[in-house]
């Protein structure tokens, strides 16, 4: 069973869209046409990134955490630049069927 997150063309070109999935909070992005899902927590001090939620700094087409600055590559979620250089915010393994985006259930076996 998939949980249905958001539809893609909610997420921006660029930046980041967030949303609940039961308690946790996401962030997704679209890179060149692909959606990718990451927890939406920082590796720096493990709060959110958006400055309010669902809102995002963006930089040169990165994601930068409104606390303290670490600024992350939306293709990989690897941080680039600040104080969690060299951590990744954590992925979260999505599918998109139809233009919707759904959560994989951790049962979930293949996408279509
Ligand atoms: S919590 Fe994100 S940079 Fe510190």
């Amino acid at each position: 069973m998939k949980l249905r997150l958001c539809r893609v063309t909610e997420i921006p070109p660029e930046g980041a869209h967030a949303v609940e999935a039961g308690d946790e909070d996401l962030l997704l992005t679209r890179v060149d046409g692909v959606v990718r899902a990451f927890h939406n927590v920082c590796p720096h001090a493990g709060r959110r990134l958006d400055w309010s939620p669902g809102r995002f700094l963006v930089e040169e087409g990165r994601i930068v955490c409104a606390a303290h600055g670490a600024t992350f590559d939306r293709a990989d979620g690897r941080c680039v630049a600040g104080p969690a250089r060299g951590a990744r915010l954590a992925p979260v393994a999505v599918v998109v069927v139809d233009g919707e985006v759904f959560l994989e259930s951790a049962s979930g076996s293949g996408s279509r």
